[in-house]
């Protein structure tokens, strides 16, 4: 056992979301950070040998699904045409992210949102029979923010919620949210080490401070989505920083890393 910080050794199924401002470079469309997704799927399948620990992995959309459904907002594409367009940029990107974490060993199995939830709000409403079964199997589900048909066109349903909604439904104990900031920082721009979820609701500052394209709306959506799927498995949140991918793997081995712990 190493310090007291991170999820620990004995806390064996996590569900991590991947931030689009990690995997993709949000300020370019359409493109990969292949290096650092290779260096956060070794650092995942590393911490998952010494620990035993197993993930559910979420993508956000990056310059992927974000970019995609900014144009298609800004130009009123067609329903048909913005749900086949941004479905497959999604589809393409989870499919690369798909290929390293095979590579490291992962076993992926990708699960199109759009093809089995039916989200209300912020609640993604997912079908996780088939999702559990891979896990259960042995494989890692991977899931990832997409478009899906609504009342008024199509929607978004992000990673943010998925996330929880997968670690609620496979009784994961931390959701790790993989971003690209050192975790939440608090009036003044010093980074909390713990905070609860209430306390970081009020935050002012919230969703002041945007980088590229997001069209679900950087941390303020996380914190919303962490307040409507919360469940009683659910012990805490981490916001650690991807950009350090030695980071994800130290906090996984129960290491004290710079990271924030959101708290029910
Ligand atoms: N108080 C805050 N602490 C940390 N990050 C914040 C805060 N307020 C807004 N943010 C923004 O939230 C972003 C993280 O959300 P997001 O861009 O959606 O990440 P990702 O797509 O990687 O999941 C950070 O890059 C930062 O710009
Ligand atoms: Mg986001």
């Amino acid at each position: 056992m190493h310090g007291r910080e991170g999820p620990g050794r004995e806390s064996r199924v996590l569900s991590v979301k991947l931030g689009g401002s990690v995997i993709t470079d949000k300020e370019k469309p359409f493109t990969l950070r292949l290096g650092l997704v290779e260096q956060v799927a070794g650092a995942l399948a590393e911490a998952a040998e010494a620990t035993g620990s197993r993930y559910m992995i979420v993508l956000g959309g990056g310059s992927y699904g974000h970019v995609a459904a900014h144009e298609l907002r800004r130009g009123s594409a067609p329903v048909p045409e913005a749900l086949s367009a941004i479905t497959a940029a999604m589809l393409e990107l989870a499919q690369a992210v798909a290929d390293v974490l095979s590579m490291k060993g992962l076993r992926p199995v990708l699960y199109p949102p759009h093809a089995f939830c039916q989200p209300r709000g912020l609640r993604p409403g997912c079908a996780w029979r088939h999702v559990l079964e891979a896990f259960h199997a042995g494989a890692t589900p991977v899931l990832y923010g997409d478009a899906y048909p609504c009342s008024s066109g199509w929607c978004i349903v992000s990673g943010d919620e998925l996330a929880v909604e997968a670690a609620c439904a496979i009784g994961a104990s931390h959701v790790l949210y993989v971003s690209d900031v050192d975790g939440i920082y608090g009036v003044g721009g010093k980074l909390l080490e713990r905070v609860t979820l209430n306390d970081v609701a009020r935050l002012a500052s919230l969703s002041s401070r945007q980088s590229g394209y997001d069209v679900t709306g950087g941390l303020a959506r996380k914190i919303e989505a962490l307040r409507e799927n919360w469940c009683s498995t659910l012990r805490g949140v981490w916001v650690v920083n991807g950009l350090f991918p030695e980071r994800v793997k130290a906090l996984i081995m129960g290491e004290r890393v710079p990271a924030t712990l959101v708290l029910p």
